[in-house]
């Protein structure tokens, strides 16, 4: 294929699906991995209405034999793999105290083990043509903390926040491992946008209250345009961004919790 591959993982819902959009604007073919058939199948309709841009593959990314196949398939069908964009997460609220394996370890192994999976499978083709970009989703979380009960949130954030700081050091070590490669390996760190995620663990009360303090936190006070974001993302996977690698940029309106 002539226009560039770039695969978004977890690309049918919120953040993802708006970076697969902008990407699709740059002329690229965007590949999106998700477990969610429907989001996927939803996301090709609109996609796709106006030509091939777009492939879904229904993908869960914590599965390392699965993500090895998916990334072999994908290299052999286009024959190149340009950009990935490591995206799927979730967010599980248990406070600390109450919090045993089964509130850990899925947020840890999607949003920080994954991306080591990912990674991996991804690199070996990146590497064997000597380019590409990976950019890696983190959180404010990563590096900031946020209070909870009191903020929409309706618990601690310990395992969201670690695998996400987990995330921008994965990203400084693996920029530079690959740069020799000339692989640019980059972070963003998102503050609030209003995506699925935000209620999947709220009540409406407490989506609204999570709204009022995000807006608060911002120096901008206001929540993130989706496009807003995608625009930083669709810079780092330009070749305007050749000469930035291991970076995490803040597109979080200037939140004032970074510690
Ligand atoms: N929304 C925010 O305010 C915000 C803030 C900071 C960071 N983030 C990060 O941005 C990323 C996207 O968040 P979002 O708000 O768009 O979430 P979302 O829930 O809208 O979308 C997540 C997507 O990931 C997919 N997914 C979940 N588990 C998967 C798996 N095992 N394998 C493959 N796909 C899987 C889901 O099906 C969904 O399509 C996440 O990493 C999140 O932590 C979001």
């Amino acid at each position: 294929m002539d226009k560039k591959v770039a695969i978004v993982t977890g690309g049918g819902s919120g953040i993802g699906q708006a970076i697969s959009e902008r990407l699709i604007r740059n002329g690229m073919h965007v590949v999106i991995a998700d477990i969610n058939q429907a989001n996927i199948d939803a996301t090709l309709a609109k996609f796709n209405a106006d030509g091939e841009n777009a492939t879904g593959y229904r993908l869960d990314i914590t599965q390392r034999d699965a993500v090895l196949a998916f990334a072999a398939s994908v290299n052999e069908k286009f024959g190149h793999i340009d950009v990935l964009i490591n995206n799927a997460g979730i967010t599980r609220y248990t406070p600390f105290y109450e919090a045993d394996d089964s509130a850990w370890d899925p947020v840890v192994n999607l949003d920080l083990k994954a991306v080591f999976y990912c990674s991996q499978a991804v690199a070996r083709y990146m590497v064997a043509q000597k380019g590409g970009k990976i950019v890696n989703i983190s959180s404010s979380l990563g590096t900031g903390t946020s209070p909870h009960h009191t903020a929409g949130s309706p618990g601690g954030s310990a395992a969201y926040a670690s695998a996400k700081a987990g995330v921008i050091q994965l990203t400084k070590t693996l920029a530079r491992e690959l740069g020799p490669d000339n692989i640019n390996v980059n972070c963003i760190a998102p503050g609030f946008f209003l995506t699925p995620m935000t209620g999947a663990t709220r009540s409406p009360e407490q989506v609204a209250d999570h709204i009022r303090a995000r807006t608060e936190m911002a120096v901008l006070k206001r929540p993130g345009n989706l496009k807003e974001l995608a625009g930083v993302v669709s810079f780092l996977c330009s070749e305007d961004s050749d000469f930035v690698t291991g970076h995490t940029i803040h597109v979080d309106g200037g939140r004032s919790d970074r510690m």
